[in-house]
């Protein structure tokens, strides 16, 4: 048995659930690129439904506090790029809806720190990145949602990438002032089924209280509880913030403001990320053209 998965079961992250359509309820259903099998379950899981075409293999980061909506631009960025949208928050909230009986020392231990709004041990959340490597070499390549969140993480990752091969096409920071966050975390609710997110006044569900697409009971997320919320915001200060200049540093970060509709949000990075992109292979033609000559 692979070394990543005997770390994964001693931690209880091998997950035996269904991985759904995590997209909030005002984008249109689109056929689905990757059904996140892998991510959300680990090492002996395997995505069924995985991109076609010829695709650009997207590396990015989604940087910034808690609530931005760094979930909501992953999924509409999924959609469009193909890349895939590896959350870590999601997988620790699908191992917390196992029955209790299932759950390992490790993933209560995980999930009493997130009902807190602390972070996760860097250890724990390293070995179950650990075992879902593989993820970041996916057709479409890959949007890491909520990782890497400190600088630990953040120089592991790199060290990962470089041993494998794999590159950053870059690190999107959202920034939004401190109220319109608070907003936003407070009135979320999410699908207890199919994990569709809602909020109560900006994107209320049709039938109140239940989800539009499943009739799913809506709920408050533990963490999006005053008292946690506050725990999450410093916690974002202290610890991840410092990452905006890491990743300056390595010439990598693109900054976008995060007020206004997500599609506008969605429009103003996708054109970032484009022209980045299209700067990027003009060069490298240029070089190659260079060393003919
Ligand atoms: P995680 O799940 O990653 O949560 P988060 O980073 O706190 O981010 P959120 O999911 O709360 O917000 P979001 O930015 O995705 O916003 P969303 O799109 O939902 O992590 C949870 C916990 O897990 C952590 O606290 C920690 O304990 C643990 N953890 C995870 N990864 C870890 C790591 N690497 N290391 C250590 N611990 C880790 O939007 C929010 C709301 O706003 C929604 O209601 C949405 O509908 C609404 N909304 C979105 N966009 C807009 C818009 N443009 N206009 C109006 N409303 C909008």
């Amino acid at each position: 048995m692979p070394c990543g998965r005997l770390c994964s079961e001693a931690l209880g992250l091998v997950i035996q659930v269904t991985a759904h359509g995590w997209g909030p309820t005002y984008i249109q259903p689109m056929s689905t690129t990757s059904d996140r099998a892998a991510w959300i379950q680990g090492n002996s899981a395997r995505c069924e439904v995985t991109p076609e075409g010829a695709l650009v293999q997207w590396g990015l980061i989604l940087l910034g506090a808690p609530g931005v909506g760094k979930g909501t631009q992953a999924e509409l960025l999924n959609r469009r790029l193909r890349a895939c949208h590896l959350s870590t928050g999601d997988v620790f909230r699908a191992a917390g809806s196992r029955p209790d009986c299932e759950q390992s020392p490790a993933i209560k231990e995980a999930l009493a720190y997130m009902r807190r709004g602390e972070l996760v041990p860097d250890s724990t959340v390293w070995k179950m990145i650990r075992e879902r490597s593989g993820c970041l070499h996916c057709r479409g390549g890959f949007i890491l949602d909520g990782f890497p969140r400190t600088l630990g993480q953040a120089e592991s990752l790199k060290e990962l990438m470089e041993s494998e091969g794999l590159k950053l096409t870059a690190v999107v920071n959202y920034t939004l002032p401190f109220n319109e966050i608070v907003a936003r975390l407070a009135g979320r609710r999410t699908c207890e089924k199919c994990k569709s997110v809602y909020h109560v006044t900006e994107r209320p569900s049709k039938i109140g209280g239940k989800c539009d697409h499943c009739e799913g009971k809506l709920f408050l997320r533990e963490d999006d509880r005053p008292e946690s919320i506050t725990v999450r915001l410093e916690a974002y200060e202290r610890s991840t913030a410092p990452l905006i200049e890491f990743y300056k540093k390595l010439g990598l970060l693109v900054e976008v403001a995060a007020q206004g509709s997500p599609d506008e949000i969605f429009e103003s990075t996708f054109t970032q990320l484009e022209s980045r992109r299209v700067r990027e292979v003009a060069h490298k033609a240029l070089v190659a053209q260079e060393d003919r000559q």
